[in-house]
C-alpha cells in the first residue's frame, strides 16, 4: 500500500507527527522534495526530536529514503543523521533506521546559501540554498549531485568552486569546505539508485509513505507563485520526484490546523491583522507558532475552508488530519471562512466537548472528506481516531 501525506496550507501543518503515527504500518518513510527549508518534529514519550532533512519515520525505526527529487544540504544531514545515531542513543538501541539517499539528488553548496541570503528576501525564503540549488539543476552549471560530490572533492573540483566563491564573496568562512569533505566521506555509503529500489519495492507491493516538506499552498507550481518554494509540494510531484512512474497512491492524508500560519511573505487571504493582531498573537503563543528552521514568528489567521477544499483537490486528498485543536482549548468561539465570509463557531474545552466534533463536522461538510485523526497535543499519545 502506497500513502502520502501532505500539508495543505502554507507548511508547518504538523505532518512530521501523522507521518510518526502512520510509520507503525509502513517499512519504508521517504521524503521527495525540498530540503532542510523543511522543520520537522516528532514527540514521542515526552521526547522531541527534530528533523529537517532526514524522514520522520526516522523515529519509529523505519528505511528511510531521500529521493532524488529534494535538495539536500549534505553537512545539515551529516550533523541530522550523527545526532539521531549518536545523542538519542535510546532510540537507535530499540530501532535502527536505515538511510538511503538518491544519487540524482542535488547538493545544497555554501554558494547557494550565500546566494539565497542576497535574493531571497523578497519572498521571505529560509535562506536555506533551495532556490539557488534548483535553479542550478535547472541550469546544469554549477549543480552538484549526490554522486558526484565525493567524487568532485577527490578531484578537487569543489575546491575550485570554494576559490571562485571566495573571490566573489571574500566574506564567506573557507570552514565549509573541509566540513563538506567529512559530509560527502560519512555519507557516501549510503548514496544508491533510490529509483531502483522503490520501483522493486513497489513491484513487491511493500508498505511506502510518502512525507511531503512544505505546504500546497507554497508549491511551485500550484502555490501563490512568487511567493512559493521552489519544488513540487503534493501527490502529483511524487512520481517524478522519486522515479515511479504511473503509481497510484492509495492513501492520501490531507494535513490541516484548526487556523492557518504562514512564515515569509506572500498573499494570506484570512490572516489576522488590525483589530485582530491580538487574537493572531494570542494563538501564535499559545501555539508555538515559530519557525523551526528560522525561529521567524508566524503569521496566524483563522481556517480558511475555501482555500482548504481547493489544496485537497489539487494534491489528491483522499482524508483529513486536524492537528492543534488544543489551541483554542476554553475560547469563546473560533473563526472560519466559508464561501468567502468569516463566520464563527463556539469554541470547546477539550477534545471531548461536543463543539469541537461541531467544529470537525462543519469541515468534511465543506471539504468532502473525513478528518480521521484529530491532534490534541503534540505527544504521538495525543491523538483520536475516527
Ligand atoms: P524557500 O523554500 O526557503 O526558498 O522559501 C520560500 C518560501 O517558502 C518562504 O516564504 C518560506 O518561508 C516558505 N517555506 C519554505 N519551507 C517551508 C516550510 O517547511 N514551512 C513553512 N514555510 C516554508
Amino acid at each position: 500500500m502506497l500513502t502520502a501525506v501532505i500539508g495543505l496550507a502554507y507548511g508547518d501543518e504538523g505532518k512530521a507527527a501523522i507521518v510518526d503515527l502512520l510509520s507503525a504500518d509502513n517499512e519504508y518513510c521517504v521524503r521527495y522534495n525540498g530540503g532542510a527549508n523543511a522543520g520537522h518534529t516528532v514527540v514521542s514519550n515526552g521526547i522531541k526530536h527534530k528533523f529537517h532533512l532526514v524522514p520522520a519515520g526516522a523515529v519509529q525505526g523505519k528505511n528511510c529514503i531521500l529521493a532524488n527529487g529534494m535538495a539536500i544540504d549534505p553537512f545539515s544531514l551529516y550533523k541530522e543523521q550523527h545526532g539521531l545515531f549518536r545523542s538519542q542513543q535510546e532510540l537507535i538501541d530499540l530501532h535502527k533506521p536505515i538511510l538511503y539517499i538518491s544519487n540524482a539528488a542535488h547538493c545544497v553548496m555554501p554558494w547557494h546559501i550565500v546566494k539565497d541570503m542576497e535574493t531571497g528576501s523578497k519572498i521571505g525564503t529560509t535562506n536555506k540554498g533551495i532556490g539557488p540549488c534548483y535553479s542550478d539543476k535547472a541550469n546544469r552549471t554549477n549543480a552538484v549531485r549526490m554522486e558526484n560530490l565525493k567524487k568532485a572533492i577527490d578531484d578537487d573540483v569543489l575546491s575550485n568552486f570554494f576559490k571562485i566563491d571566495k573571490v566573489l564573496h571574500p566574506t564567506i568562512n573557507w570552514g565549509p569546505y573541509q566540513q563538506y569533505k567529512v559530509a560527502a566521506e560519512s555519507l557516501s555509503k549510503y548514496i544508491c539508485d533510490t529509483g531502483k529500489l522503490l520501483r522493486q519495492l513497489v513491484r513487491e507491493k511493500r508498505n511506502i509513505l510518502f512525507e511531503s516538506a512544505n505546504g500546497m499552498m507554497i508549491d511551485v507550481d500550484f502555490g501563490t507563485y512568487p511567493y512559493v518554494t521552489s519544488s513540487g509540494v503534493g501527490t502529483a510531484a511524487i512520481p517524478q520526484a522519486c522515479g515511479l512512474p504511473n503509481i497510484k497512491i492509495d492513501r492520501v492524508v490531507g494535513i490541516i490546523k484548526s487556523y492557518i500560519s504562514r512564515v515569509g511573505e506572500g498573499p494570506f487571504v484570512t490572516e489576522y491583522v488590525g483589530d485582530k493582531t491580538s487574537l493572531g498573537n494570542k494563538i501564535r503563543e499559545i501555539g508555538h507558532e515559530y519557525g523551526t528552521t528560522t525561529g521567524r514568528p508566524r503569521r496566524i489567521g483563522c481556517i480558511d475552508l475555501d482555500l482548504l477544499k481547493e489544496t485537497s483537490e489539487i494534491s489528491g486528498a483522499t482524508e483529513l488530519s486536524l492537528m492543534h485543536t488544543d489551541v483554542f482549548n476554553g475560547f469563546e468561539s473560533v473563526d472560519y471562512k466559508l464561501d468567502n465570509e468569516i463566520k464563527s463557531i463556539p469554541g470547546w474545552i477539550d477534545h471531548k466537548d461536543s463543539n469541537l466534533t461541531r467544529f470537525i463536522e462543519l469541515i468534511e461538510e465543506k471539504i468532502q472528506l473525513k478528518i480521521r485523526i484529530v491532534s490534541y497535543g503534540p505527544d504521538r499519545l495525543q491523538k483520536f481516531f475516527r
